[in-house]
């Protein structure tokens, strides 16, 4: 459910915060606003006042002669806590450009344009290439008790369950910890057994996603320590977290609010050995310059979209770091086109999935070489033999994977982690591609 966002927009004389001792009274913030907005999010309003206060749940607004006041029936909050007394005026940062689509067709295509920009705000501030250190202010005070902890759970639904499928290989290999994915929904009905040591992530972009507020509440409830990794400031999840990060494409922030001390998380507990962190670390350098090259696959893929418009159903197939290439592509293809598509783990093409191959069915082969590459090329061969005429996605210039292909979709290499950001960008594409095509 959306959480009310209150946006008295004023000319001064507004306080700070509003404690609660006055809300349980339903006393109105001195001075009245000129307007007072309401939205479930800040981008709808971000044109008219950058000046928000988020309600709590169960916290009711009344809004009565340009004044606003807040009520509760109680000081318990939802999760069991008391209710901090304060619901502070937030000024957001974000920019009205963020959310305008600008000289792009669609926001979709500007946002998917935005990437090495995004990539790079995310990292700056947090990664100093010039001496490989890795800063995460809002991790540090909690580095010790992470260290300790018995396993690593990424809880999220949807296109961040996919990230943190993605990172989950990266994070066991580095940490040599236990590391489990969940579907936030799936982890609520299983009533997953949760310990104190336990350490949940929950990666949301929105920060609001019902199932997984839900499961950091279960998890909280439960003694485990709660990382929040969202894309929105002040969401319900990164008010909830007692650690993490906030993945503002277009701003640095995480919390608790900057500290001006920062962790070196480099050394080989933390993240693996030094060189395997420089690899990395050299690697996204210069990732936002890789992105830019991908994108200019656009009319390639544009060309490849106008074949597969009218099919019925697209298949994406794939293994290892690249199982969640193929889930995320698939579900963008559904999401945005409405045509079937499905995320194929090449590691179960003969259990079961096969069988739907034929020369009518197009299949996209993620065949970029990482270590299990060679059985992805058994997959390749299986796809071929039963008729099919996968379109391969491939290193540049690598004839071996292209050959056979019906057309090959030829990206730029990166170290293995991290060839998921530069392989699902052509997906990104195609089902842009493909939407516009079918009229949606
Ligand atoms: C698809 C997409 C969704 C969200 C999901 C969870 O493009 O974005 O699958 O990932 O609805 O939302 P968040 O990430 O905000 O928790």
């Amino acid at each position: 459910i959306p959480r009310p966002v209150l946006l008295p927009s004023r000319h001064g004389g507004q306080p700070d915060a509003c404690r609660s001792r006055e809300l349980h009274h339903g006393a109105a913030l001195a001075g009245a606003a000129d307007r007072i907005l309401l939205a479930s999010d800040a981008s709808a309003i971000i044109e008219h006042t950058n000046q928000v206060i988020y309600l709590e749940d169960d916290d009711v607004a009344c809004i009565h002669e340009g004044r606003l006041s807040i009520h509760r029936l109680s000081r318990v909050m939802n999760d069991g806590s008391s209710d901090s007394g304060i619901r502070e005026v937030h000024t957001l940062r974000l920019q009205l450009q963020q959310i305008m689509k600008g000289n792009f067709a669609y926001f979709m295509l500007k946002e998917i344009y935005e990437q090495p920009e995004s990539v790079m705000n995310t990292m700056r501030g947090r990664l100093r290439f010039d001496s490989q250190e890795v800063i995460l202010g809002g991790l540090k005070s909690h580095m010790t008790e992470i260290k300790r902890c018995r396993r690593l759970m990424l809880i999220a639904c949807g296109t961040s369950y996919h990230s943190a499928v993605a990172t989950r290989q990266l994070l066991e290999e580095l940490t040599e910890l236990p590391v489990v994915v969940e579907l936030a929904s799936d982890f609520l009905d299983r009533q997953t057994p949760v310990f104190r040591d336990d350490v949940g992530f929950f990666i949301s972009q929105s920060g609001e996603t019902a199932d997984t507020i839900l499961a950091l509440r279960y998890c909280k409830a439960r003694g485990a320590l709660i990382v929040g990794i969202t894309n929105t400031v002040g969401s319900s999840i990164s008010r909830r977290a007692t650690a993490g990060c906030t993945l503002t494409p277009g701003q640095r922030s995480e919390w608790p609010p900057p500290r001006p001390t920062l962790p070196d998380c480099r050394s080989g507990h933390d993240i693996g050995s030094a060189a395997a962190a420089c690899h990395h670390q050299g690697s996204l350098e210069v990732l936002p310059e890789q992105i830019k090259d991908v994108l200019t696959l656009d009319s390639q893929i544009q060309e490849l979209a106008k074949d597969l418009h009218q099919k019925r159903s697209l298949l994406v197939m794939g293994r290892g770091y690249n199982f969640a290439t193929c889930l995320e592509g698939a579900l963008k293809i559904k999401e945005l086109t409405y045509m079937h598509s499905e995320g194929i783990m090449a590691g179960e093409l003969k259990h079961g999935p096969l069988a739907l191959i034929d020369e009518h069915m197009p299949v996209v082969m993620i065949l970029t070489r990482d270590r299990v590459f060679p059985k992805c090329m058994n997959a390749m061969h299986e796809v071929t033999a039963r008729g099919g005429q996968p379109i391969v996605m491939c290193h540049r210039g690598d004839t071996e994977a292209a050959a056979g292909s019906k057309s090959c979709i030829e990206v730029p290499k990166t170290v293995d982690c991290m060839q998921v950001l530069l392989n699902i960008i052509p997906l990104q594409l195609l089902s842009y591609h493909i939407a516009v095509l079918r009229g949606y």
